[in-house]
């Protein structure tokens, strides 16, 4: 079950048109939207109560850093993740600059294709769950053989359908290709495992694995296919760090895993049944989370992240 905990948004002077676990979608006009991401945090599927610190600026100036390595390779919708340039935009939250600042995208609206589009570098999560269970991965047969977190000869292509309500599902090539189109399939798995195989590459000298990532495309008002949403993210993605990788068991989450570690121990403890709502986190929860946020920013990008440079 998912669950949102509700939390006063700060409200900019534009339509609000979702509240999804982490982020805030809001209207700009037909042609464009502004992505916020917010310092919530969820794991089990629970959103937590407190916030990580600098996290939604993470998640979005980590997009806006991939997006601006891929732009020569695949068509994007940022229009600009820096907030006084929006502000230079939509002169209308200029006095919203605080709660912008680092957080906000603007981007090219576009009409989403009804698919999450999955890469599975490893074996790890749904994937592994099925594959135990049947060999199989979405009714596929997979080698034999093969070991938790083992990572895959090359990529897979791993389409879901995107469930309003509980978990995705995963589906074949094939009936991802009868729900949107036979080109505009083949197009979206080209894409997305390009994007991955780039971004993994990436990350890896820098020592996190991208296990999987999801991506989400969109079609553009000019027709085009565009990558959209958040991309190759902690929130977006398994990662894991290199140095602690072993295949044959679960891997520690580079960003959660002091959460997790946190939320078993009070669920073995007796002190939370697994479901909302949460437990409250100890401070030192909290800025270890944030400090695994900057770190992973400052790793894959060589920078420090400064809100104030967004
Ligand atoms: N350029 C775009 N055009 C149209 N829709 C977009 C675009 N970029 C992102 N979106 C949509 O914005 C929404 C982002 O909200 P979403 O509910 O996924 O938030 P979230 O914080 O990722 O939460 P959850 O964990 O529940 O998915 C998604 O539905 C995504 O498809
Ligand atoms: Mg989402």
């Amino acid at each position: 079950m998912t669950s949102v905990t509700p939390t006063a948004v700060d409200k900019l002077p534009l339509r609000h048109l979702r509240r999804g676990k982490v982020r805030e979608v809001y209207e700009v006009d037909d042609e464009r939207l502004l992505l916020v991401a917010s310092d919530r945090v969820s794991a089990f599927d629970v959103v937590m109560n407190e916030r990580i610190p600098h996290k939604g600026a993470v998640l979005t100036q980590l997009t806006a850093w991939w997006l601006r390595q891929f732009a020569a390779t695949v068509r994007h919708h940022m229009l600009s993740a820096n907030a006084d340039e929006i502000i230079s935009m939509l002169p209308a939250l200029a006095p919203h600059r605080a709660t912008i600042v680092g957080r906000a995208m603007l981007c090219m609206r576009t009409d989403v294709f009804p698919v999450e589009c999955v890469v599975r570098g490893y074996i790890s999560g749904s994937a592994w769950k099925e594959y135990r269970a049947h060999g199989t991965l979405a009714g596929e047969a997979l080698p034999a053989g093969l070991e938790e977190s083992s990572r895959f000869p090359s990529p897979l292509f791993s389409p879901a359908t995107k469930a309003e309500v509980g978990h995705d599902e995963n589906i074949t090539f094939e009936r991802m290709a009868s729900m949107i189109g036979d080109s505009e399939a083949a197009e979206l798995r080209r894409l997305s495992l390009l994007v991955y195989e780039r971004g993994r590459a990436i990350a890896a000298e820098r020592g996190i694995i991208i296990a999987d990532t999801k991506f989400e495309f969109g079609q553009g008002r000019d027709g085009r296919v565009t990558l959209i949403d958040e991309v190759l993210t902690p929130d977006s993605s398994r990662f894991w760090p290199a140095d602690r990788y072993a295949p044959g068991r679960s891997q520690p989450s580079f960003d959660k895993q002091p959460l997790r570690d946190y939320l078993d121990a009070e669920r073995r403890a007796g002190r939370w049944n697994g479901e909302a709502p949460p437990p409250p986190l100890p401070d030192e929860v909290v800025h270890a989370t944030s400090t695994r946020y900057l770190d992973a920013y400052r790793r894959i990008t060589g920078h420090t992240l400064t809100t104030e440079s967004t």
